[in-house]
């Protein structure tokens, strides 16, 4: 594992979250190459991170162990085409973080069969804090599954999948999930503040709740509805909200938003890999 070299197509926030958080895991940063072809995205990266940095995604593609692709979806046909030949050269692991680029038509942008690993990530992995879900191709060995799986540990939860369709449950879930609580935490600020409290306690109380709520689901051994029910008595304040927000038809709410956004998802991936 020592030798592994690593290369990222794309200099952008996922990709420094991801080398960030390598390096803080004791990753050397000579064995870390960066391919972007904008010269002060990799300067900001190289003084970043004094990693190794390139114009060109052929040249690195070439010389790494791992791939890990990391540009916007609509631009992963066109970059992922042009190192093709690189990849059935030297046989690489592929790592894709691109949301909703599905593994049949990256395998064919990249010359054909290679070892494939298709991540969901999510925005917290930039505050090493990120929930990923992986899927591997049968064309990737054990090692290349632990590979993957301790480079998306580095910013966070990292958990596979075995069935590639299940990228657009996950995608609905922790992938959108990120802007389901910003939401919440947004509406119970605004309250706040309606019921006088200044905008910064607001914000801090809602946050820390938010922020602790999900810390003790996390280390607790009991799940979320029964954690729900220790807070809440007979008669008092949270049921008498619990009943607005239940009455209110919150858990449809959820059903059908979680619905629409898989439903974009497997469009999204059809428009993406059309061509
Ligand atoms: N950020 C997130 O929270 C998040 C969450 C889940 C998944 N993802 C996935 O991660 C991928 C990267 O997202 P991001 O947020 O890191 O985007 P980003 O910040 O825009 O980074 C993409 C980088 O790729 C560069 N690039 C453009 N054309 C290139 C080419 N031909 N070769 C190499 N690099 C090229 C861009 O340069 P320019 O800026 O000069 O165009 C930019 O530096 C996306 O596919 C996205 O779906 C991101």
């Amino acid at each position: 594992m020592n030798e592994i070299r690593v290369a990222f197509i794309g200099a952008g926030n996922m990709a420094r979250s991801l080398i960030g958080g390598l390096i803080a895991d004791g990753w050397d940063p000579a064995r870390i190459s960066v391919a972007d072809p904008d010269r002060e995205q990799l300067n900001a990266v190289a003084q970043l991170f004094q990693v190794h940095t390139e114009t060109d995604n052929q040249q690195v593609s070439g010389q790494s162990d791992v791939v890990v692709l990391a540009v916007k979806p609509q631009i992963m046909n066109a970059v992922a085409s042009a190192i093709s030949a690189q990849i059935q050269a030297r046989q690489p692991l592929v790592i894709s973080v691109a949301a909703g680029i599905r593994g049949q038509d990256l395998q064919r942008w990249l010359g054909g069969r290679c070892a494939l690993v298709r991540c969901m990530p999510n925005t917290q992995a930039l505050v090493q804090s990120g929930a990923t879900a992986l899927y591997a191709n049968d064309a990737v060995s054990r090692e290349q599954k632990d590979l993957a799986e301790s480079i998306l540990r580095a910013v966070g939860l990292a958990l596979w999948v075995d069935d590639e369709a299940l990228m657009d449950a996950v995608t609905a879930l922790s992938g959108s999930g990120p802007a389901y609580f910003f939401l919440v935490i947004e509406a119970l600020e605004e309250t706040a503040r309606t019921l006088g409290l200044d905008a910064k306690s607001a914000r801090l109380l809602a946050v820390q709740t938010a922020f602790g709520a999900a810390k003790m689901a996390l280390e607790s051994s009991e799940d979320a509805a029964s954690l729900r029910r220790r807070v809440t008595y007979p008669g008092g304040t949270t049921e008498a909200a619990l009943e607005v927000l239940e009455s209110g038809g919150l858990r449809d709410l959820f059903q059908n938003a979680l619905t629409a956004a898989c439903e974009r998802s497997k469009a999204l991936a059809k428009q993406f890999g059309a061509d």
